[in-house]
């Protein structure tokens, strides 16, 4: 039995440093070693202020910090020492070349691998936890094979990470499932056993599934691409509400008690954003045209399509209740994150997650941003109020190309970044809410509604004022809710052979979106 005494985690990111502070307070024994190339981020490692919030990560920190938990930009030294190594490093979306856009850049994982075959000794168990196309991990045995010295010996391990933001701590202690992947040889065997033996601390065994490489790393691909399916399934079922009557929060709760369905995941939105769900579905995508096999990657593609669509069709419908103008005027936006609870938008860039870098791959891709794009595009003045995210964030994520059509100007020209909700609001001809922020269900609409020019609109892009439709509606706002029949309705006009542009709202058809 491999007894593992040593950890190195090459990676202090949103994966790396979270998992390994878990591993280091669930097992003491063992010494965990977090390196980075980001001398930044390992110094806030080291402090009172963490480079990432996460609910509880800082007591799990102070809690084996300096005992067995240790940050460092010593990789050379992390990797020597370690009997295990785990690869944590960030695989953005290609920006340039062969499968630009969709395919997965390898980079950082080769550059991983070559330096743990060069400056590894003994025996070490390479574990794969960054998300990558499947064989990735034959890649990296391959290139340890050709570099192999007499002295070094490894064994490669895929132990893809299911944790997602703002929750990353109950869903490291407390996962649905772990999964390791390894060789079907006896030494693959030995080495599953290793990592097994570390989870075993403090998940139950059957949780702790175990399959061959390239089951593990398409299983990763895989569980994201149907939670991202799920969001596009019902925010395509929400197109089909707005326009028939039916509600898709009913429509919602009635499939989900369905047990072979399920509630979860449900959600009508703005679309799904993140770092993982359209990078790994296009990674997906690509791996199958690679493999020649084009229908499943159609299929796989539609998912981002809906997810483009939804925010194309939820500017449209703010577009089309303002009269079909928004030009010059003042839209309150409220909410800039992917997700509550999170400040993060689009923070991680190409060349490893901090701010100061400007060349950004493809990354938390908030739903905001594009909703904001399309507002802007129409010459909307947007007041973005958000409670976590901050001002240099909305605008370097609003100035990238893409967003605004090369004219870092129009940045500066149509948005401000608001200091409170109220301030906002105040003036302007609608309110969008775009993140599901608790505090915006508790805010003095009376207030905000004597300060706005009337007719006042609100348009509820997360849901999270049902239960206070009526009396908003009382107070005088107009309500416009994702889901919900618009309120004049527009006739459905998608004909037989519904093409993409068809199946735009008339509203964007008309403004061209
Ligand atoms: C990343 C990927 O985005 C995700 O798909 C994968 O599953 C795990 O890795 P995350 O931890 O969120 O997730 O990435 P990020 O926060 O960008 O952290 C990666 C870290 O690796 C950065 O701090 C970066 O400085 C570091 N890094 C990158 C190295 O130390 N060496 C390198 O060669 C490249
Ligand atoms: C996701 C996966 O959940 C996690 O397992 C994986 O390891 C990384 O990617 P994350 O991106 O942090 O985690 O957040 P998640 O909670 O999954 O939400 C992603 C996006 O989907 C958010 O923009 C969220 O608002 C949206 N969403 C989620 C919906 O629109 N509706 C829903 O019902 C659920």
């Amino acid at each position: 039995m491999v007894v593992i005494k040593k950890i190195c985690c090459i990676g202090a990111g949103y994966v790396g440093g979270p998992t390994c502070s878990v591993i280091a307070q669930m097992c003491k024994d063992i010494a965990v070693t977090v390196v980075d190339v980001n001398a930044e981020r390992i110094k806030a490692w080291n402090s009172d202020q963490l480079p990432i919030f996460e609910p509880g990560l800082q007591e799990v920190v102070e809690s084996c910090r300096g005992q067995n938990l240790f940050f460092s930009t010593d990789i050379d030294k992390a990797i020597k020492e370690a009997d295990l190594v785990f690869i944590s490093v960030n695989t953005p979306s290609k920006t340039f070349g062969i499968g630009k856009g969709r395919a997965a850049d390898l980079k950082y994982i080769e550059a991983c691998a070559r330096r743990i075959a060069e400056v590894g000794i003994g025996n070490k168990i390479v574990v794969e936890k960054s998300t990558v196309p499947v064989r990735a991990a034959e890649s990296i045995r391959r290139i340890f094979n050709a570099n192999t010295k007499c002295n070094l010996n490894l064994q490669v391990l895929s132990n893809p990470e299911f944790l997602a933001e703002g929750t990353a701590i109950n869903d490291l202690k407390n996962p649905d499932r772990v999964l390791i992947g390894g060789d079907e040889t006896p030494e693959g065997g030995k080495a599953i056993q290793a990592l097994k033996s570390i989870y075993q601390r403090w998940v139950p065994e059957n949780k702790i599934i175990t399959t061959n490489t390239w089951s593990s790393e398409l299983s990763k691909l895989a569980a994201n691409a149907f939670l991202a399916q799920r969001i596009s399934s019902i925010n395509s079922i929400s197109a089909l509400c707005e326009a028939t009557g039916a509600d898709v929060e009913e429509v919602a709760h009635a499939i989900g008690t369905d047990q072979r369905i399920g509630s979860k995941f449900l959600k009508a939105s703005i679309g799904f954003g993140g770092s993982c769900f359209q990078k790994d579905v296009l990674n997906l995508v690509y791996l199958c045209e690679a493999l020649n096999l084009p229908e499943v990657a159609r299929y796989w593609q539609q998912v981002i399509e809906i997810n483009d669509y939804q925010r194309r069709r939820f500017a449209a419908r703010v577009i089309g209740c303002l009269f079909n103008t928004v030009t010059d005027k003042k839209i309150g936006l409220l909410g800039f994150a992917f997700k509550k609870n999170t400040g993060d938008t689009s923070h991680k860039t190409e060349s490893g997650g901090c701010l100061e870098n400007a060349d950004r791959g493809i990354s938390r891709e908030s739903s905001s941003i594009y909703v904001s794009k399309y507002l802007m595009d129409e010459g909307a003045k947007l007041h973005i109020f958000d409670p976590k995210v901050k001002k240099e964030q909305i605008i370097q994520d609003l100035s990238q190309t893409n967003i605004c059509d090369d004219d870092p100007d129009r940045v500066s020209r149509l948005v401000t970044v608001a200091l409170d909700p109220y301030e906002a609001c105040k003036n302007a001809h609608a309110i969008v809410i775009c993140t599901e922020w608790d505090m915006f269900k508790e805010l003095d609409y009376e207030k905000i509604y004597k300060a706005m020019l009337k007719p006042a609109f609100i348009f509820d892009g997360r849901r999270i004022l049902d239960g206070l439709h009526e009396k908003l509606q009382r107070i005088g706002f107009q309500v416009e809710t994702i889901g919900k029949k618009v309120t004049e309705l527009i006739p459905f006009t998608a004909s037989k052979e519904t093409s993409r542009n068809d199946l735009q709202a008339p509203a964007a058809k008309k403004l061209k979106i």
